[in-house]
């Protein structure tokens, strides 16, 4: 192997073009023709591609079982799914203050933008540097009368400290809502993310580990959430009510048929995946510990099943030759290893947030964030495909790793 890094044009530790990672999704001729054609075809044929159709209700039944809660309900994006679980949780028909809402400030953006979508006001607060989920001290102090509902984030598949979480909600009596947008197939002491908390929500955006290139799903034990969470998808109506009858306001956002038979073949692939995912992750991770400067990530007790979106790992400047992280990222890139920086700065800093935030002080709230400030400035995140394919894949990545340290050492 070439000493010389591929950033200064040396040779990769991976080809690529010769050697490609697993792709996502994971599309081949063969599941076409036996798997996803024949269920496209039957929804084709059956004429019913909205309405009336059956293949929303069976994958709502399928992922309700898969996710351990009574219900689950499909929607079009993993967006719509948080703005339909704080709808129902908190019962908002979005016309009036909809009280504060607690949530992570490292995060995708629409964890907040859903919380001001409903209007509710957002409060940001720090994460844990470890888990790099919303810490339960940061939540209490962050505490206010007006406060309503918890948002933790299970961020990369990370289930955040729930039991924490859950008993700080009971105490000051709020609602919790699960962004589960990363995290399928994650599991907290045995039990799955999205029946953790009072709802939780899913994206099946194309990246994610379950995806029909756009959708997402509302889980919920609590047939009053389910209610106001159908209403919210369906123009108002009941589940089983009548079509021009609308007990509540609601939209439509109502998913195609096709999406949801795509998922019911996914669905059926997730857990072996995640269990993949796990082992290929836990292989790296005990690879990596030999190589200073490199913080795998790291698993709370409580975790009994990582849902791994992200391998997010922290890297020390200092062990490679005092090279800045985003160099790193550049040669571990051009090496053959894909990798990003991940969220560049707390959310609170993100220039659309903080121009609502000048423009409307009384709708953001943000603590101080010191941790997540380091954690953006530290992660390296390495995509969920990347754990789809065999140790020999997590050698190339520790031996690029290790080639990049030593070019910078010397
Ligand atoms: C943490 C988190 N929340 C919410 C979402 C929103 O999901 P979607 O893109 O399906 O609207 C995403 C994904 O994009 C996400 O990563």
């Amino acid at each position: 192997m070439s000493n010389t890094l591929a950033v200064s044009g040396g040779t990769p530790v991976r080809n690529t073009e010769t050697h490609p990672w697993a792709s996502w999704p994971l599309n081949t001729a063969e599941e076409w023709e036996s798997k996803i054609e024949p269920r496209l075809r039957e929804v084709y044929l059956s004429g019913n591609e909205g309405s009336g159709g059956t293949m929303i209700d069976t994958f709502g039944e399928q992922y309700a079982r898969y996710s351990g809660t009574t219900y689950a309900i499909f929607m079009p994006h993993g967006t719509d799914a948080i703005s339909a679980a704080l709808a129902g949780a908190l019962d908002l028909d979005g016309f009036s203050d909809g009280g504060e809402v607690i949530v992570p400030n490292y995060t995708f953006v629409a964890t907040a933008s859903a919380v001001l979508e409903r209007r509710c006001t957002v409060a940001f607060v720090d994460i844990d540097a470890d888990t790099f989920t919303i810490a339960p001290s940061a939540v209490e102090a962050a505490i206010q009368p007006s406060t309503r509902a918890i948002l933790p984030v299970h961020l990369g598949g990370h289930p955040a400290d729930m039991g924490a979480l859950r008993e700080i909600a009971q105490r000051h009596g709020l609602a919790i809502i699960e962004d589960c947008a990363q995290a399928h197939g994650a599991a907290y002491r045995g039990k799955k993310v999205g029946s953790l908390g009072n709802v939780g929500a899913f994206s099946f955006q194309s990246s994610k580990n379950l995806t029909s290139g756009e959708g997402g799903m509302v889980t919920t034990d609590e047939r009053d959430i389910r209610d106001r969470v159908y209403a919210f998808m369906n123009v108002g109506r009941a589940p089983g009510g009548a079509r021009w009858a609308y007990p509540r306001l609601g939209w439509n956002y109502r998913p195609s048929e096709y999406l949801a038979a795509i998922l019911q073949v996914r669905l059926e692939l997730l857990e072996t995946q995640t269990d993949l995912r796990n082992r290929n992750a836990a292989y790296l991770s005990n690879a990596l510990k030999a190589i200073s400067g490199i913080t795998p990530p790291r698993l709370a007790p409580w975790v009994t099943k990582h849902g791994y979106h992200l391998y997010c790992l922290k890297y020390d400047p200092g062990a490679f030759g005092g090279k800045a992280r985003d160099e790193f990222v550049s040669a571990l890139s051009a090496e053959g290893v894909p990798c990003s920086i991940g969220y560049r700065s707390p959310l609170s800093q993100e220039p659309g947030m903080a121009h609502v935030a000048e423009k409307y002080p009384h709708l953001i709230r943000t603590w101080p964030s010191p941790n997540t400030e380091r954690v953006c400035e530290q992660s390296v995140w390495l995509f969920q495909n990347l754990f789809l394919g065999s140790e020999r894949d997590m050698d190339d990545i520790v031996s690029a790793v290790a080639k990049i340290q030593h070019a910078w050492n010397s």
